[in-house]
């Protein structure tokens, strides 16, 4: 590690990653859902989304292709991160995002930050808890400075006591693997395999549930993950109270998640519960007893600067003019979904007619609450939205008329030469899509075939691409691998065509 992070990890690039609670769109109906105006509407030309700790700039890239008349900023310390940022920008021909290598500590201070215009959107993901106090500071002048009124932050970190758990966990690895091994990655291997042998040994401060849910989940995570995790300095959950505390130095209010289901209190807390939080107004008392009562390790908060709440109706024809399209086959769409207050269900009698009218392609979500036999019908525009859209089921659209965009087509063509490889093919990875304004997520293999199909200006023929992929491969592999793109192609297509990813 060298001393430029102030502790931070810098010896090892982190992964290109995309969460679509990042995405603009998903912000903006994580504020409607919760009855805040996100201060944009139709078109909006001209907007600036401002990433911070953009790492190698994937989701970034991404909101640049899919709002092609936006203008996106990503900032980052990290040379190596923000010279494969730019270069995947100029790859791909993006000119309206532009990649600053800069320490947020101070960033607020220069005359660059001076010269940004005012900021819609910002967004950091996988920052807050991780990074020095002075650094976080930096952060909060920066969006006193340069959050316009009105404007949406987007902040995720690790949360107390969801993670307290784990605190010895982290101090063991970062200590002994710092003892045992020279560079981060190394040292974070070294670092778990002491705390696996511990755990063998029956060590009690391993043995919490969430130490041994993390382990199951960190014997798989990549090691740069793991590095960027686990090995900083600075590390240190947060208790939701005190980022908003931090937070209102910049005149921000936490207005809602960026996971949409999280936004109903009956998803997340037991009536019990829920009786027990109802005895507080005082908002951070409220996020405290639901962080006391639930199991998460990570929040996506949202906040605003002066947040205008929205007249009722108003809010429902927000949501009602909302366009959705399906992202998964009807056959697989999950009716149940896992909350922490239970097993959710959605009723079939009302979202079986919703699933079966976005098989054939986008529809508003006023249209899918008024569909013909359709029972038990809501009159809740929101639940519908978070239900398909926070469950990854249905994707927004929030230009449904955009044609498939060159910006967002050449990002893809790009992305898929970076990370597809014959080992990987199931990898999550996002496709830019100019009607989502943002991404699809999507396996490896799905930019391939989207690289391949727009090349081939739609002509389709799995054996040769099976060829392209594997040359060496034996004739039997070949028709194997040749039947599978066969039949990722007849499951997505209609898919990326209705979200216009093609
Ligand atoms: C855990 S990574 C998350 C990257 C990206 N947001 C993502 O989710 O994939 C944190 C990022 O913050 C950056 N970072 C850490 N300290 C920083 C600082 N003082 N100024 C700017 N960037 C910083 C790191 O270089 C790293 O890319």
């Amino acid at each position: 590690m060298s001393g430029w992070g102030g502790g931070y990890v810098t010896d090892v690039t982190y992964l290109a990653q995309h969460y679509p609670e990042q995405s603009p769109h998903m912000l903006a109906a994580a504020c409607v859902v919760s009855g805040v105006d996100p201060g944009f509407t139709g078109e909006a030309p001209g907007l600036h989304y401002l990433e911070l700790g953009c790492g190698r700039g994937m989701n970034a890239l991404v909101v640049a292709a899919g709002n092609p008349r936006w203008r996106v900023t990503a900032i980052d310390f990290t040379p190596a991160a923000i010279a494969e940022g730019r270069r995947t920008a100029a790859a791909a021909g993006l000119e309206n995002i532009t990649f600053i290598e800069a320490d947020l500590a101070g960033f607020a201070e220069t005359v660059e930050a001076r010269a940004l215009p005012e900021a819609d959107f910002v967004s950091m993901h996988g920052v807050w808890s991780w990074v020095p106090v002075a650094v976080r500071a930096g952060i909060v002048r920066l969006l006193a400075a340069k959050l316009r009124a009105g404007g949406v932050v987007h902040v995720s970190y690790n949360v107390l006591p969801g993670l307290q758990g784990a605190l010895g966990m982290q101090r063991l690895i970062r200590a002994a693997g710092g003892a045992l091994a020279q560079r981060s990655d190394r040292q974070v291997l070294a670092g778990r395999q002491v705390v696996m042998d511990l755990v063998a040994a029956e060590a009690l401060h391993l043995r919490t549930p969430v130490v041994t849910e993390l382990l199951r989940h960190l014997e798989k995570a990549p090691v740069e993950y793991l590095a960027h995790e686990f090995m900083n300095a600075t590390w240190a959950p947060c208790f939701q109270a005190d980022v908003a505390e931090a937070l209102a130095d910049a005149k921000l209010e936490l207005v809602a998640s960026a996971k949409l289901p999280e936004n109903f209190l009956g998803l997340m807390l037991a009536p019990a519960q829920i009786a027990v939080l109802e005895r507080f107004d005082d908002p951070r008392l409220r996020e405290l007893v639901k962080d006391i009562c639930v199991d998460r390790a990570l929040r996506h908060d949202v906040y605003v600067r002066g947040p205008q709440r929205l007249d009722r109706a108003v809010q429902d024809s927000l949501l009602r003019g909302m366009t959705l399209a399906l992202t998964v086959l009807p056959g697989n769409f999950a009716y149940q979904i896992e909350m922490p207050a239970g097993r959710a269900t959605l009723g079939e009698g009302f979202y079986g007619p919703a699933v079966a009218a976005l098989a054939f392609g986008p529809r508003q979500v006023g249209e899918l609450m008024t569909l013909p036999g359709q029972t038990g019908s809501s009159d809740n525009p929101a639940e519908l939205v978070a239900m398909l859209v926070g469950t990854g089921q249905a994707a927004l659209l929030p230009w449904p008329d955009a044609a498939p965009s060159g910006g967002a087509m050449r990002l893809n063509a790009v992305l898929a030469r970076q990370v597809v490889r014959l080992d990987g093919l199931n990898r999550t990875t996002v496709a830019a899509s100019a009607r989502m304004g943002g991404g699809l997520v999507c396996r490896a293999v799905e930019l391939f075939l989207l690289e391949r199909i727009a090349e081939a200006g739609g002509g389709l023929d799995p054996g040769v691409w099976a060829l392209e992929l594997a040359p060496d491969l034996p004739v039997e592999d070949l028709n194997v691998l040749r039947g599978q793109l066969q039949k990722v192609v007849e499951d997505r297509l209609p898919i990326w065509r209705s979200v216009g990813a093609i």
